[in-house]
């Protein structure tokens, strides 16, 4: 059945600008990290992303190395584009990055200008259009001087392969040297993308949001529900087909007694302002100025409803802000630290 978006889409979503930048972010994006590879059915992912659409989510976060097989959510993502969202392209922004282990020999993953520039390539093969919204050097690359990656972005721009480009996981050291590099390049160098939520605030630490606040930067912060534990998910025991059962990125290990018990006061403090603990993790790291977006993944529609519905209620008292603070601390769930602190 050919699929027809809901015209009241963009009544249900809020829309922020990127930075200085003239480019809006829809509040909540869409990543397609897991349940995007071969391993899921291509139905399960087009009602995810329809579903998405329609609660006016336009903005889809692909990477070259997700899957899997790496590749794969490209290419089921290019599916989609073609079928279900023929004709979409333009109320879209889509972006993939490159820096994670792509394929063998020296020149698959990292930041040198070789493998970039070839990456993106190959993502727009997949995706099956002519250029990307956003393109990110996926990691900061310590063997490879950051002037050449930072030239290998202004050059996808300047072929017409990337509209804006961005850095995802940079300190807030890295970011500022990326940053100069551009700004005399001139380049639309637009957006950071670190990692960011209740369990995880490294962030902070670094003063990464007042750096980015500082150069008119925007940010879209991935997994503001720790993958999964910040959500009604593991309040009782790990159900069957969850993350954390998949042996992936979610190590059963961060479901510790101690996370646990603060996860389930975070559960008690969302249900004091009406809300799932999905939405107040999602309001939380809304409320930083500099947060233009928070990126979540789903496996199934109702997950993405339950998100979006965070937008009803974005705002916290102070009381209920000191309350989440004795409770959101760091639980060890973030595993691109090692990226963050080259
Ligand atoms: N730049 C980077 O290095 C980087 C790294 C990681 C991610 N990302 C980006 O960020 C995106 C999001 O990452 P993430 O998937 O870890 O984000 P997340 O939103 O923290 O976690 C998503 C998972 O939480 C569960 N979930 C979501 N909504 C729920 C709800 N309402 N109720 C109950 N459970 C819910 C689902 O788990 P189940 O699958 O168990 O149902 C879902 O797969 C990725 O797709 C990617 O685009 C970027």
């Amino acid at each position: 059945m050919t699929y027809t978006p809901d015209p009241s889409r963009y009544e249900k979503m809020q829309y922020n600008r990127c930075g200085n930048s003239g480019l809006m972010l829809p509040a909540i994006s869409l990543g397609l990290w897991h349940n995007f590879g071969d391993d899921t059915s291509h139905q399960a992912k087009v009602d995810i992303c329809t579903t998405a659409f329609d609660a006016g989510i336009t903005h889809f976060d692909l990477a070259n190395n997700y899957g899997p097989p790496a590749g794969s959510a490209e290419k089921a993502f290019g599916q989609i584009l073609r079928e279900e969202f023929r004709g979409l392209r333009d109320e879209m922004v889509i972006s993939s990055k490159a820096g994670y282990f792509m394929w063998p020999g020296p020149y698959g993953e990292w930041g040198s200008r070789k493998y970039i520039i070839s990456s993106c390539d190959q993502s727009l093969r997949r995706l099956g259009v002519d250029y990307l919204d956003i393109f990110y050097s996926h990691r900061f690359d310590p063997n490879t001087p950051i002037e050449e990656t930072m030239l290998a972005l202004d050059q996808l721009v300047r072929s017409g392969k990337a509209l804006y480009v961005g850095i995802s996981s940079y300190n807030s050291k890295r970011t500022k040297e990326a940053y100069d590099i551009l700004k005399s390049l001139g380049t639309p160098f637009i957006i950071h993308q670190p990692s960011y939520s209740m369990l995880n605030r490294w962030v902070e630490e670094d003063s990464l949001l007042e750096a980015l606040e500082d150069r008119g930067l925007g940010s879209i912060v991935f997994s503001p529900l720790a993958q999964g534990m910040l959500t009604n998910k593991y309040l009782r025991d790990i159900p069957a087909r969850s993350r954390a059962t998949q042996g992936k990125s979610l190590s059963s290990s961060f479901l510790s007694n101690e996370n646990l018990s603060r996860i389930r006061a975070l559960n008690d403090i969302a249900a004091g302002r009406g809300q799932s603990l999905a939405q107040m993790a999602i309001a939380w790291v809304l409320k930083k100025q500099r947060v233009t977006s928070a990126l979540i993944g789903a496996s199934n529609p109702q997950q993405v409803l339950d998100c979006v519905g965070a937008i009803d209620n974005l705002v916290f008292s102070e009381q209920e802000l000191q309350e989440i603070d004795k409770y959101a601390v760091d639980g060890g769930v973030n595993i691109w630290r090692q990226s963050a602190e080259l």
